[in-house]
Order: structure tokens, then C-alpha cells, then sequence
């Protein structure tokens, strides 16, 4: 495989990945569910990850493709699929980088969850991912993904300063806390951040801590619009939220539907 610059600890981030997610519930998989459902499948996502969208799908019946660039983050993905119920349907994880891969098949839905495109991060790296996906995707299929809105409020935190994002409680009596900090670049759009990781034991005494670097893209709504209008797709809908809010300046995400410039309407 090419030599890639990797700048993310994707075998730390292997490990800790499905603790962040445990802690913050982003709402997203009833979102990318409810369009995986309704479309019937077969369905690929690009950046499977541990396979928190997929797997629940794959047990209840469906066929899913996820790629990743990670060999950690599949390994985690095919444990968690070895555990509770057994799938009804299947999910095939390859490993692929979402910039380059070609899969030779195209699908009705193809899902790009968990701010995902932003791991691309330059223009040309992500209209590389959005062309990969659009060839993935059938001439009358959905495309779905979505990014965090760069409220100015949030472009300008300290970089020193580290902030809260959850605290999980162990089954044991300890916990984990979770915190972050930001470190936001205005011109190239970058942000540089950092997640850290504490496990404490029931007395609150620190038995590990594990910082990790977060390296992201972000856009703007106009930037999505026209990078979609170049890889010649049609943004159909771009909401605030999973539930179809009116995208505004509060908004935290940006949700985006998009389909085939020339698709039958
Ligand atoms: C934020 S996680 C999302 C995981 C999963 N989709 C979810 O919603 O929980 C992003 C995933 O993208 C993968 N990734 C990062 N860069 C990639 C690339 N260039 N090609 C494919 N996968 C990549 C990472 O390994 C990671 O598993």
C-alpha cells in the first residue's frame, strides 16, 4: 500500500474509540439507520471504523461494506461483530483508503458518518473522497454524511485550555473522563486538537491517561455545496441536526443528503 503521512494514532485511537462514543451519543445512528432501512441496502460506509453504524445493521439482516484505512480500527470492528448476536446479514470490511479505492460495484446508499470526511485534510484529499464516494453510489442512490458546523465561538478556543466532553462510569466503581482541547488554524482550516483520556479507579486515583491527537478539516456549508457541485453531486437537503433542523449559526453538525446531478427525478 502507498505511504501515507499519518498524523492520527489510529492503534491508540483503536482502543479508545468505542469509550468516546459509549460517552457521547451524537444521535446519528437512528439517522443513518432509518436511511439504511428504508433503502433496503446493500449499503457502504466509508470510515467503518469499530462498526458502530454497521454492525447493528448487519444483525438485523442487512448487507454492508465498510472501508477504512486502519487495520486497528478493523480489528476492533471484527471483534465487536463476534460479540452478542450473531449477524442476520453480513459486513465485509476492507481495507481502503476512502481518497483512492474502487470497489468495481456501485449502492443504492452510501454513508459517510462521524464527521469522517473532514480525516481528509486538504481541498484536494476531499474532493477525492466525495468523487470516490459519488462513483460508488448508483445513479439513483443517496449519499449521506455529516460534519460539525465551525461556530466561530468554537474556532476560537484556547489552545491550552482543555474542556470537558463526558465522564463514563465503569461497571467497577471507576470512570473515564474524557476532555479535549482545540488548537483551530483560520486559513488552512485545520484543526489541530487533542483528545485525552483518563481511567480512574473507584477512588479516583489516575491509572492511565492517553492524549490523542485529533487532525481535521473543517468547511463551511458554501464550501460543501460546491465541492459536491464539482464531483457532480446535488446537495438535496443540509440540516442542523439528525432531525431535519433548519441549519443556522447555532447549528452544531451539518447534515447532507446528496444524489447524482443527473439523477431521475
Ligand atoms: C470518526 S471514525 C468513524 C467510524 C464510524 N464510521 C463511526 O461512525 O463510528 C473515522 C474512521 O475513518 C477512518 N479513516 C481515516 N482516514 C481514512 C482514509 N483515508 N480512508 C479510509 N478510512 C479512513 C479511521 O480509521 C476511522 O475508523
Amino acid at each position: 500500500m502507498e505511504q501515507i503521512e499519518v498524523t492520527m494514532d489510529y492503534v491508540a485511537w483503536a482502543e479508545w474509540y468505542d469509550i468516546f462514543y459509549a460517552a457521547a451519543d451524537p444521535g446519528d445512528i437512528e439517522f443513518y439507520h432509518g436511511l439504511c432501512r428504508a433503502s433496503g441496502g446493500p449499503i457502504l460506509e466509508i470510515g467503518v471504523g469499530t462498526g458502530r453504524i454497521a454492525l447493528p445493521l448487519a444483525r438485523e439482516g442487512m448487507e454492508i461494506v465498510g472501508i477504512d484505512l486502519f487495520e486497528s480500527m478493523l480489528k476492533v470492528a471484527q471483534q465487536n461483530a463476534m460479540e452478542a448476536a450473531p449477524l442476520q446479514g453480513s459486513l465485509r470490511l476492507i481495507q481502503a483508503d476512502m481518497r483512492n479505492f474502487d470497489l468495481r460495484r456501485k449502492f443504492p446508499v452510501v454513508i459517510i458518518p462521524a464527521r469522517t470526511l473532514l480525516l481528509a485534510t486538504s481541498e484536494e484529499e476531499q474532493l477525492q473522497t466525495l468523487c470516490r464516494a459519488a462513483q460508488h453510489l448508483a445513479p439513483d442512490g443517496t449519499m449521506a454524511f455529516n460534519l460539525f458546523y465551525p461556530d466561530p465561538a468554537m474556532l476560537a478556543d484556547d489552545p491550552d485550555e482543555e474542556f470537558l466532553l463526558e465522564i463514563v462510569e465503569k461497571p467497577d466503581g471507576g470512570r473515564y473522563v474524557l476532555t479535549a482541547k482545540n488548537h483551530f488554524d483560520l486559513d488552512s482550516q485545520i484543526n489541530n486538537g487533542v483528545q485525552i483520556a483518563e481511567e480512574l479507579d473507584p477512588s479516583g486515583n489516575v491509572l492511565r491517561r492517553q492524549e490523542l491527537a485529533v487532525v481535521v478539516r473543517y468547511l463551511y456549508p458554501e464550501q460543501i455545496l460546491s465541492m459536491c457541485d464539482r464531483v457532480g453531486l446535488e446537495v438535496i437537503e443540509m440540516w442542523g441536526d439528525f432531525e431535519a433542523a433548519e441549519l443556522d449559526e447555532d447549528s452544531d453538525e451539518i447534515v447532507v443528503l446528496a444524489r447524482h446531478m443527473d439523477a431521475a427525478r
